[in-house]
């Protein structure tokens, strides 16, 4: 198979899952490339249902060889949550996971944040899943991330760390009124996941760009979806990386020239999950029942998802900007009792009606 994008082109859980479970078959390296444990890919296997966030769905299938990119944010305490509960399940990441060693890591402070920043926001708020994802991308573009590397020198952890919590104490004591979190318990809980977190660290761009020199095939998992993306969704009410095809490149080391194929998954309902415009957001009676039928409740958080009908603005926006060469459309029996099924084609906006997907 060739080396391939898959990403969803609605606001996230559109299904993915399946169909990356389904196309790991043919694929050698099955790879994440933004987003963190925000995600959740829902996958049944060998009889089993697994929810995965972080380490992508390829590990359930034996011999595959699964990599968290250089994009991904990554929180050690929900990483090794999730390899422990692969293990219950008769699964092991042994040699068949590798992490980029500059991966951002997830810092308690980041939790914290996001938790307090969406609290003050009141009526701004974004209905983020609170995993620290936004504020850890934050500190990236700030120049203030630790990666998975620091953490190879001990010594260089902790001057790094002293120097970025000084400053993130500094607001939450003096902004949110929150009490300073103490080092001592950062750096030695962080210092024993070193341990663990080390022997999966590896230079990710290097090993799959000399996979795809050797002709395997490398299946790139979206999370999230198009309308989530930081720059083509529904700005601010999106997730803080590119979850569209772009963010495949950026988030591996991967060039655009190696890519031969970008897939959409898209459902033929739409949900959402956290706050932000929904034009075609179902009545109170069609959105429970549809929410009912569908299971529509989010993976990662449980919160219930938001339902409308299928939106073609949105559709062809995401086959725009990903480039997308074929689509993917799921659930589409939960649809099966309606008597008539709805599409938005445009959306109507005083006296005109708006085909392409605006900005605001
Ligand atoms: P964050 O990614 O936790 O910062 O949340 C930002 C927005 O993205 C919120 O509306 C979340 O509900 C949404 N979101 C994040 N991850 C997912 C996902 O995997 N599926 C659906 N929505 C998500």
């Amino acid at each position: 198979m060739a080396n391939t994008v898959l990403i969803g082109a609605q606001w996230g859980d559109e299904g993915k899952g399946k169909i990356i479970d389904i196309l790991t078959e043919k694929s050698d390296y099955i790879v994440r490339y933004q987003g963190g444990n925000n995600a959740g890919h829902t996958v049944k296997y060998a009889d089993k249902s697994f929810v995965l966030h972080l380490i992508p769905s390829g590990i359930l299938r034996p011999g595959k060889k699964c990599v968290i990119g250089n994009g991904v944010v990554l929180d050690p305490e929900a990483l090794f949550e999730e390899i422990e509960m692969l293990r219950k399940k008769g699964v092991s990441v042994k040699n068949r996971l590798v992490i980029s060693d500059q991966t951002h890591l997830i810092l308690p402070y980041h939790r914290l944040l996001d938790k307090l920043k969406e609290e003050s926001k009141n009526s701004h708020k974004i209905g983020t899943t609170q995993r620290g994802i936004g504020p850890c991308y934050e500190d990236k573009m700030a120049r203030l991330g630790i990666r998975v590397a620091d953490l190879s020198d001990p010594k260089v952890f902790v001057a790094r760390l002293k120097h970025v919590l000084a400053i993130k104490n500094r607001i939450l004591t003096k902004i949110y009124n929150h009490k300073p979190l103490s080092l001592n318990e950062i750096v030695k809980k962080y210092l024993k996941y070193r341990e663990k977190l080390l022997p999966f660290a590896a230079n990710t761009s290097l090993i799959l760009n000399r996979a795809i020199k050797q002709k395997k095939a490398v299946l790139f998992e979206g999370a999230q979806g198009t309308l989530l993306d930081v720059d083509h969704g529904t700005y601010p009410y999106v997730t803080s990386s590119n979850a569209s095809a772009g963010g495949a490149l950026t988030g591996t080391g991967v060039g655009p020239t190696q890519i031969d194929e970008v897939l959409g998954v898209i459902k033929a309902y739409t949900t959402r999950v956290g706050e932000g415009p929904f034009p075609t957001e179902f009545p109170d009676d069609l959105m429970k029942k549809i929410r009912d039928k569908g299971a529509e409740y989010g993976a990662t958080t449980g919160r219930p998802r938001r339902c409308g009908w299928f939106d073609a603005v949105i559709g062809n926006h995401a086959v725009m900007v990903n480039g997308i060469s074929k689509l993917a459309v799921m659930k589409l029996d939960v649809l099966d009792e309606l008597k008539e099924i709805k599409i938005c084609t445009g959306y109507r906006y005083g006296k005109s009606v708006l085909r392409d997907f605006p900005a605001n």
